[in-house]
């Protein structure tokens, strides 16, 4: 089956084609095609995401994307094409409130052959809801212009299945196609941490698309107060790998253990976290320790990035050893953005010592910030197991806070 796969829910854009077989105890997954655009450095300026740049931006990259991701499959075939005008005024429709993308839409559908594409599949939620319309009115209206089902996927199921896809190479010298050699087996019952900028969740799987939320954040989510602590320390977004680079030179350094943050919620006795008052500890840390016009040095920043992502450490893999322990879990995916950091991989790697029973999974640094690829992956899951999504022509609706 081949999936042609669309994400827009945040600050990438990215559009992949894969092509999807075999029984979910071990599918093989094959990247035809994959393009993505980071608008990191758009954001950097303002100090965070803000939706409806992000939706901007999204409008204006789509079709550069899609062409890519065509062009590297061997899909990209060019001819002049008619379509009627009662297609063209369905599809305007469907674009109209997407600043451009209509114009170059239209003009793009009237130069594309249709590809052999079997499903178009979209992130639909959780996100910034701006983000995921852009999003949503290009997959229907490629749906309509080529008359291809098009399905909603989850977000966050598709970091869980960001574990699926081995990439170890850059995104810039990706050669197609590449095939998954990840082809072991995923035991059930099986604890999925996901942890992004916007989530922090401890899931429990009993088979694939069988999820239940034991533990989320009360307040931040782990990415959240990453992105907010480096903004207290003067560090530019996203916030988390600079943490993470001052935190591993303090380490490397050796420098003195002097700042002292709390583990938020490690004693008790349920799955929850709170990242809230971590972030704010650190506010009264400096606001105690150094008055205006004394700055903390580089050194005493590192010192209190290695404090924090020590105390996020901890908390992390505490809650997760409980949610093993009371599961018996037999496999440990851990999922989102924030699994970019070297400390957290490490950590949670050890855990294949600690449970000798257990498998850790945790995808490849590109399969871990947001991608159309995992997508891909979650949506061959979706039609495995719910082969009547494909019929389903409701329309698809953002939604922003979608729970798994
Ligand atoms: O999953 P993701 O790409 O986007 C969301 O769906 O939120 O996650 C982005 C988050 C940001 O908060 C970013 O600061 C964090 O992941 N992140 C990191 C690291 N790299 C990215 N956090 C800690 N250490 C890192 N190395
Ligand atoms: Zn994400």
């Amino acid at each position: 089956m081949k999936i042609l796969s669309i994400e827009t829910s945040c600050d990438e854009t990215a559009v992949s084609i894969i092509e999807a077989e075999g029984k979910l105890e071990s599918p093989s997954f094959k990247v035809l095609g994959n393009a993505l655009f980071s608008q990191i450095d758009i954001h950097k300026e303002y100090g965070g995401v803000f939706p409806m740049l992000a939706k901007r931006e999204h409008a204006k990259n789509l079709i550069p994307l899609l062409k890519k991701a065509l062009t590297e499959a061997n899909m990209f075939i060019s001819c002049d094409i008619s379509h009627d005008n009662e297609k063209w005024d369905e599809i305007k429709k469907i674009l109209q409130r997407e600043d451009n993308l209509a114009e170059d839409f239209v003009e793009f559908a009237k130069k594309c052959e249709k590809p052999s594409i079997d499903v178009i599949s979209v992130t639909y939620g959780p996100g910034l809801a701006p983000a995921l319309w852009v999003g949503i009115s290009f997959a229907e209206a490629l749906g309509k212009l080529w008359n291809v089902p098009v399905v909603p996927v989850n977000h966050m199921e598709g970091h869980i299945f960001s574990v699926l896809v081995n990439r170890e190479d850059e995104i810039s010298n990706f050669q197609f196609p590449i095939s998954n050699k990840n082809t072991d087996a995923i035991q059930f019952p099986a604890i999925a941490l996901l942890i992004s900028g916007g989530h922090t969740e401890l899931v429990k799987m009993e088979a694939w698309g069988k999820y239940e939320i034991l533990g989320a954040t009360l307040d931040d989510a782990v990415g959240e107060a990453f992105d907010k602590t480096a903004r207290m320390l003067g560090l530019p977004y996203p916030g988390g790998p600079e943490i993470s680079r001052l935190a591993e030179f303090a380490r490397t350094q050796n420098l003195p253990h002097t700042a002292k943050l709390p583990r938020p919620m490690i004693h008790s006795d349920n799955l929850n976290f709170s990242f809230s008052g971590l972030k704010t500890s650190v506010l009264y840390y400096l606001r105690d320790n150094f008055v205006d016009g004394n700055p903390p040095s580089q050194e005493q920043k590192a010192d209190i990035a290695r404090e924090f992502e020590d105390s996020v450490v901890d908390v992390l893999a505490s809650k997760t050893r409980k949610a093993l322990d009371d599961t018996s879990a037999k496999t440990l995916i851990i999922a989102g953005g924030v699994i970019a950091n070297k400390k957290i991989r490490s950590v949670f790697t050890e855990f294949e010592k600690e449970y000798s029973e257990l498998t850790v999974k945790i995808p490849t640094n590109p399969m871990a910030t947001d991608n159309a690829i995992m997508i891909a992956c979650a949506t061959y899951s979706n039609i495995t197991l719910h082969p009547e999504i494909l019929k389903n022509s409701n329309k698809i609706i953002a939604t922003g806070n979608l729970k798994l």
